[in-house]
């Protein structure tokens, strides 16, 4: 596939790989080369080069560079996106106008919406943070075999690791909600965008809060997760970054928020995901109000494809890989390879349930926006992606559906 030279010119100057050899040791060089390789190698798949381009930038700075897990614990992420102003204040996208109106009146605070008095004990077998039937581990025989405190251990690592995860991935929201915000034309849009704005500002307090004075563990984020943040954050189209943020990972936070809900008995962690989970409701509704009018109207047919082509590319990427690695560094990469490792949490339950809700919140969705065309089609069917469908998209559920649905 030819790239245009500008492009990679430009891709080239801002990668910072020299001297990587020399920084790391040789194992840790080749796990890192092997995460790269496997990204951009599912990528090929694509048939368009410039979604190939958007993504191969984030994979090389997530994976081989690490971006995300300075010992700073700071990242800078250049971007560069316009922002709109409408000095007539042109108040004509009813719909968003309703959004807008229902976000206004659903606002919580975490401080005070949940019981934080609640004690979260994983050693506690009437409560557990995430029951048998739903921790990977619980297949294998090394881990049976630990003492019940160490198990308690795993099982709180495991959960730490997820609600991390969760907690980074909404800080990318805030951030991506901001863009949004300034991105988009309609004023109705830019109202609406100042809810989730603070919807975002506040899952992150709350998951914070769970994580720091609850479960008194924090994880990095996960490479996989910070490629497709840095995707978003840097693409200076605004449809992209709804595209992203309100369609797939909106849609797979409520399938991973949906799961995680089902597989624990701890009740504060259960009440937390159904506030955050009414919220998230919003902002998959928000996307698809805004996307299904501009892909139909004001897009050329070969805008549509590019677009049709990368939603396609980010779900397969974002189908199989949150696999738990710094979990595994941690308990079990002196035990198993991490290909072993890879294939017993996506042969789990948790991550088949997981998967089943993800896509059931992202197919009729895309499907809405028209980019589900016959041309993209075989390729989701390959995947067995196309059984939801049918289901109702994002504005015809509230979030209390999603929360009894899971
Ligand atoms: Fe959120
Ligand atoms: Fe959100």
């Amino acid at each position: 596939m030819d790239l245009p030279t500008s492009d990679l010119s430009r891709l080239s100057r801002r990668l910072d790989v020299a001297n990587l050899r020399d920084r790391l040791r040789l194992d840790e060089l080749a796990n890192r080369l092997g995460n790269t390789r496997d990204a951009v190698g599912s990528l090929r798949n694509g048939r368009n080069a410039r979604v190939l381009l958007t993504l191969v930038g984030p994979a090389v700075r997530g994976y081989l560079l690490q971006n995300g897990k300075q010992p700073s614990g700071r990242t800078v992420i250049e971007v560069d996106s316009d922002a709109h102003f409408d000095w007539k204040y042109r108040r004509d996208r009813d719909e968003l106008a309703r959004l807008y109106d229902q976000a206004k009146r659903s606002q919580w605070d975490g401080a005070t919406a949940l019981d934080w008095s609640i004690e979260v004990d994983a050693a506690r077998p009437d409560r557990p943070l995430m029951s048998d039937a739903f921790f990977p581990l619980t297949a294998i025989a090394g881990f049976v075999a630990l003492p019940a405190a160490e198990k308690a251990r795993q099982r709180h690592g495991l959960v730490a690791w997820m609600m991390s995860q969760f907690l980074h991935g909404e800080q990318g929201a805030l951030f991506a909600a901001c863009q949004v915000t300034q991105a988009v034309g309609w004023m109705d849009g830019k109202l609406y965008g100042s809810t989730q704005v603070v919807d975002e500002g506040r899952h992150v307090e709350v998951f914070h809060r769970y994580l720091t004075t609850k479960l008194e563990k924090l994880y990095d984020v996960n490479d996989n997760l910070y490629v497709v943040i840095e995707s978003l954050m840097r693409d200076g189209r605004w449809d992209i970054k709804f595209l992203g943020m309100q369609i797939l990972i909106e849609g797979l936070a409520l399938g991973a928020f949906g799961t995680m809900r089902q597989a624990s008995g701890e009740p504060l962690l259960r009440e937390l995901l159904r506030y955050v989970m009414l919220d998230e409701a919003r902002h998959v509704a928000f996307g698809v109000l805004a996307l299904q009018h501009h892909y139909a109207h004001d897009l050329a047919p070969a805008e549509v494809r590019e677009r049709e082509d990368w939603a396609f590319e980010m779900a397969v990427l974002l189908r199989n890989r949150f696999l738990a690695h710094e979990f595994y560094d941690e308990y079990w990469a002196h035990k198993m390879t991490r290909g072993q490792w890879n294939e017993m949490v996506l042969g789990s339950a948790f991550m088949g349930t997981f998967r089943k809700r993800m896509f059931r919140r992202i197919v009729p969705n895309l499907k809405r926006i028209g980019l589900l065309s016959p041309r993209i089609r075989p390729h989701y069917a390959e995947l067995g992606l196309l059984e939801w469908e049918h289901d109702k998209a994002a504005p015809e559920l509230t979030g209390e559906d999603l929360v009894a649905e899971g």
